[in-house]
């Protein structure tokens, strides 16, 4: 049977700290709003923003347990970054505990945090709501807000290029996944020199 937003949102409340809530409910809100611009169901993205972080807050352990249980394969990079597996044990949850079968839905929890090439328009959403967001402040965070008002496509492709620039500023691991949406989306639009 299907949730009520209510119902799904105080369980969110209980496995979520409170920043990230908010962060969950400016995504929705976010998304939401990109969804009637580029007609995709706003009832849809609002629950996929709201659900996109439900296994966010899952310890590494748990993470990589539920993703052997759900029979995830795991690869090298996300076995030592457990934290990469959210989207995927997020989806999966959504399913199971959040009784979500819509498919547009699940591929954008899933993709959500490195993308994909050829992501559905939700997904391509949620993906960029997720850095553009009311709560999130980088310099050049504007651009890809006016972007995602119209060419989801090049909101994508400038949310990947952020978020490798933000990886690579960081000495922080990148999966190559995130590279790959990043080559996708800028070769579909163009954007290479
Ligand atoms: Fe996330
Ligand atoms: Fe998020």
């Amino acid at each position: 049977m299907v949730q009520s937003i209510t119902r799904i949102q105080q369980k969110l409340q209980e496995v979520l700290s409170p920043a990230r809530y908010i962060h969950t409910l400016g995504v929705a809100e976010t998304a939401e709003k990109l969804a009637v611009t580029h007609g995709v169901d706003k009832q849809n993205a609002y629950l996929a923003g709201l659900l996109h972080d439900c296994a966010r807050e899952l310890s590494p352990e748990k993470l990589l347990l539920e993703a052997y249980r759900f029979g995830i394969a795991v690869d090298c990079i996300q076995k030592s970054y457990p934290k990469l597996l959210h989207g995927l044990v997020g989806k999966m949850r959504a399913k199971n505990t959040y009784d979500i079968d819509d498919p547009d839905i699940l591929e954008a929890i899933e993709v959500h945090t490195m993308g994909k090439p050829g992501m559905g328009n939700l997904a391509k959403i949620i993906y960029v709501s997720d850095t553009i967001e009311p709560a999130r402040s980088f310099s050049y965070i504007h651009v890809i807000r006016e972007s995602a008002e119209i060419n989801l496509d090049k909101a994508v492709y400038l949310t990947a290029q952020s978020s490798l620039i933000y990886l690579i500023r960081g000495h922080k691991v990148i999966h190559p996944l995130t590279l790959k949406t990043r080559n996708y989306y800028m070769q579909k639009g163009k954007y290479d020199m």
